[in-house]
């Protein structure tokens, strides 16, 4: 950049800051409200500061209640990007208000558009399956390939799944809704509750844990958790993995449920400039395989494969619907969770 151009740049900043009444912000911080916490993300910003020379202050907290913080700091929230999992939960955010649209080319063009917000509000940079698993030694393979299958009769009293108060079901049943109706979901739910093995309980490895402890035949999480128990099991997971089919539903029609890790930039982000590069950074190919391997996670970007663990559960379709909409029905699928009584 010349020095005209960086001297009208600098001038057009302090303006804008006087405008605000804030004390001058300098560009070469960013602070980072996120609700991940992974081995690999020293590294991850440590090459952002290192290209940008921006120096990253981290807070760290759960999704929502992050989400909380920043709605009580309000105009003087420090925050300029906000991270964290689950459309859903961005959507939340969105719906708060605390993001600001974010024009790039450079995320328009990397990130694929069904995992990004339609206006720029927020952006997926990896993704995760909600797949199915089922004990080896009582279900075929091929014996069940959709989320639909789970709510066959023949399953009662054999499938174990999460609360309904928990984000990851919230945006399956918002997938299920988009895909066949309101109406529709509701039989779904209304005939997975009836083959619930148990009353809902504890994250998604208790789900495939209880496969393990002969509970449950069939049960619902997300691909991370399962890579964790195949590469890294504690004491009391260990050969848990092997006993432990999985299936990616819906390969013959509208394929898999996929969600995101994602971030956008806060609407009242002090340093906007440095969090769009950020972002766009996240984007980069050297980020990618950072941010992706933390948690076990697919990579968005073209050109950046899975880890070999995730790779080895196989390729498949994904959904290829705007993640977005998790977020738009999420009102609706609470609808049918209280109707059909899915605790
Ligand atoms: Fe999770």
């Amino acid at each position: 950049m010349n020095t005209r151009r960086r001297t009208v740049l600098g001038a057009a900043v302090c303006f804008a800051v006087l405008g605000t009444g804030l004390s001058a912000q300098a560009q070469d911080v960013l602070n980072l409200y996120s609700s991940r916490h992974y081995q690999t993300d020293e590294a991850l910003y440590e090459n952002f500061t290192k290209e940008t020379g921006i120096e990253i202050n981290r807070i760290e907290g759960k999704g929502d209640a992050l989400i909380e913080r920043i709605k009580s700091e309000g105009a003087n929230s420090p925050a300029d990007v906000f991270l964290t999992v689950d459309a859903g939960r961005l959507w939340r955010a969105d719906q708060a208000g605390l993001f600001q649209p974010v024009e790039s080319a450079a995320l328009d063009a990397a990130v694929p558009e069904s995992l990004r917000h339609p206006d720029g509000h927020w952006f997926g940079f990896s993704t995760r399956a909600r797949v199915i698993y089922f004990d080896k030694a009582t279900v075929k393979e091929g014996e069940i390939t959709s989320y639909e299958d789970l709510a066959d009769p023949k399953w009662k009293g054999r499938i174990c799944i999460r609360s309904s108060s928990n984000i990851y079901n919230q945006s399956l049943m918002s997938s299920i809704i988009a895909a066949h109706g309101e109406a529709a979901a509701q039989e779904w739910g209304k005939a997975m509750v009836e083959n619930f093995a148990r009353n809902p309980v504890g994250g998604d490895t208790d789900q495939i844990r209880a496969i393990g402890a002969g509970e449950c035949d069939v049960a619902v999480g997300n691909t991370y958790y399962f890579v964790r128990l195949m590469t890294k099991p504690s004491d009391k997971d260990k050969g848990l993995a092997e006993k432990i089919g999985w299936v990616f539903p819906n390969q013959g029609d509208r394929g898999t449920h996929v969600n995101v890790s994602g971030a956008g930039v806060l609407k009242n982000a002090p340093h906007k400039e440095a969090a769009v590069k950020f972002l766009e950074y996240l984007a980069s190919p050297a980020a990618q395989r950072y941010f992706a391997d933390g948690n076990n996670e697919y990579p968005v970007i073209t050109g950046i494969e899975p880890n070999p663990a995730l790779k080895s559960l196989g390729d498949f379709k994904a959904d290829e619907l705007n993640v977005a909409i998790y977020g738009e029905n999420q009102p609706k699928a609470q609808k049918v969770f209280d109707t059909v009584g899915w605790p």
